[in-house]
Parts: C-alpha cells; sequence; structure tokens
C-alpha cells in the first residue's frame, strides 16, 4: 500500500477504523471520512502521531450534497486517489428492522438511505477521481445477511444484497477502464465498540459459534487485512466479486 492515496468511508469506529489502521501502517496515505467526525479526527491524530499518513473529513452519505464536497476535500487533502473503502452503515435501526409485516417504514427507508443509497452516491464521488488517476480500486462492505435466509433483519439484508448488485454494475461498466470493484461480506464481526459496550447478548455468539467451522467469532482486524489486499496491487485482477469473510458460517 505504500504512497497510495486511499479514501475510507464509515471510518469512525469498528471495522472502518481498524481498516484506516491497517492501511496506514502499510505506508498508503489515508484520509477517514464519517459522519462521527470526532470519531475520525481523534483516529487521524492518534495514527498520525504513530507515523501513519492519516488526515480527516465529515461526511454523511445520507446527504448528497455533503458527498460530493467530502470526497473532493478529501482528494484535495489526498492530492489524488487510488482506492475508496465504502463501509458506513446507519447500524442504529438494525434493532429495530423486525420482519416485512412489522417493519416501521421509516427504519426501512433510513437503512437504504444510507446502506444503498449512500453508497450510491459515494460511488458516483470517488469514480471520477478514480479515472481521471487511470483507474483504481472501490470495495463496498456487505454482509453474509445479502445471502443468508433471516427472520429478521429484512431491510438490513435488502440493502446489502442492493449494495451486491451495484458494486456488480461498477465492476462490469468500469472495468475495461481500470476500476475493480468489489464487496467484503462479514460474518459476525465482534468489534472493539461492542465488547466496550457489553451490549451484545451471549446467545448470539453462542448461535454464530453453533453454526460456524471456526474456533471464534470475527476480528475487525480479518475484514481489514481482505480490504487492504483488495485496495493493494496484489488486488488488481479480482473484480465484480463479493468475498466472504466469515470463518466459514457461509460456505459458498
Ligand atoms: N460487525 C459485524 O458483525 C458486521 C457484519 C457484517 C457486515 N458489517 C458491515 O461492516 C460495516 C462496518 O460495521 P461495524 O460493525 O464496524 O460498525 P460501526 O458502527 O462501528 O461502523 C459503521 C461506521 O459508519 C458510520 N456511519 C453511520 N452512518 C453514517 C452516515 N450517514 N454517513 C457516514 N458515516 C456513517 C458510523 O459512524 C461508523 O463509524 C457496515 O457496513 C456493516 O453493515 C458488520
Amino acid at each position: 500500500m505504500k504512497d497510495k492515496a486511499i479514501l475510507v468511508i464509515g471510518a469512525a469506529t469498528g471495522i472502518g477504523a481498524a481498516t484506516v489502521g491497517r492501511l496506514a501502517s502499510e505506508g498508503a496515505r489515508v484520509c477517514a471520512a464519517d459522519v462521527n467526525f470526532d470519531g475520525v479526527q481523534a483516529l487521524a491524530e492518534r495514527l498520525s502521531q504513530n507515523g501513519g499518513n492519516v488526515s480527516s473529513v465529515p461526511i454523511d452519505i445520507a446527504i448528497e450534497s455533503t458527498v460530493a464536497e467530502a470526497v473532493a476535500r478529501a482528494v484535495e487533502l489526498l492530492g489524488e486517489l487510488d482506492g475508496a473503502y465504502l463501509n458506513a452503515a446507519d447500524l442504529r435501526t438494525i434493532f429495530a428492522d423486525s420482519n416485512a409485516l412489522d417493519v416501521d417504514l421509516a427504519v426501512f427507508d433510513r437503512t437504504l438511505a444510507v446502506n444503498l443509497r449512500g453508497h450510491l452516491l459515494c460511488t458516483r464521488a470517488v469514480l471520477p477521481h478514480l479515472l481521471a488517476n487511470d483507474g483504481g480500486a472501490i470495495v463496498y462492505t456487505s454482509s453474509s445477511a445479502a445471502h443468508g435466509a433471516d427472520p429478521e433483519r429484512p431491510s438490513y439484508a435488502v440493502s446489502k444484497s442492493g449494495l451486491n448488485a451495484l458494486m456488480r454494475h461498477v465492476a462490469s461498466r468500469w472495468g475495461r477502464e481500470g476500476i475493480t470493484s468489489n464487496c467484503i461480506s462479514p460474518g459476525f464481526v465482534m468489534t472493539p465498540e461492542m465488547v466496550a459496550s457489553g451490549q451484545v447478548p451471549e446467545g448470539l455468539i453462542d448461535g454464530f459459534l453453533a453454526a460456524t467451522p471456526s474456533t471464534r467469532v470475527g476480528h475487525v482486524d480479518d475484514v481489514a487485512a481482505m480490504a487492504a489486499l483488495l485496495l493493494s496491487d496484489d488486488g488488481r485482477w479480482i473484480n465484480g466479486q463479493v468475498i466472504n469473510v466469515n470463518g466459514g458460517g457461509l460456505i459458498a
């Protein structure tokens, strides 16, 4: 990743923050963007103090005008764009995302506004910069929820299925112009924030382990490693794929 210019959107906590750290440790220049601007500012300061080249910008991917502005500012800070990791999701709605008969339409709309429409906006904003740079990589974070049947969380699953479709579209439309587009599809990843909040029900972890041929749940670094590969030169012939990082939880 040495000297590569990478924008990570949805970077304040969890998988995004870990990926910013991983990319910076490999020598990339990284801009971390998030609606939680205090979070990305603090992350950028901490990593920069440890020798990383990390900047930050505020962005709300649900609002079209801020997306274009934030991406333009990020590219100004980076000087160019080699890749973008589009990782944001509004996970506050997930606990109210009950089932198709019951779900509040406001929950459905908000989930799609951020997790799907927001990614279309981000794609529109980053693509011209990547094309101007002779191509580059877009990586999205999808979810096993897009494939696995689940009696709950229909809005989330629909948003991530749509994201897989958006990713395939981008891969096929712009592959010949040097763009690669891929989704990482994580299984259950226990983020440091989940551990700190103590809010993850024991049953969830036990249920995941019972259904997964693995010794443990996912760690943010498992996903960050795949993002780094897909954004690196080693990943340049991987295009249009949904790559499962899930401990074998879904064997495709
Ligand atoms: N943790 C898991 O088990 C898991 C599993 C599968 C997929 N995922 C996906 O991984 C990604 C990261 O999730 P995470 O678990 O690290 O959670 P997280 O909540 O720590 O990360 C999501 C980030 O997106 C940001 N965000 C939310 N709304 C935004 C908006 N409107 N504009 C800009 N940024 C916004 C949040 O502030 C946060 O920094 C998400 O796309 C999530 O759907 C997570």
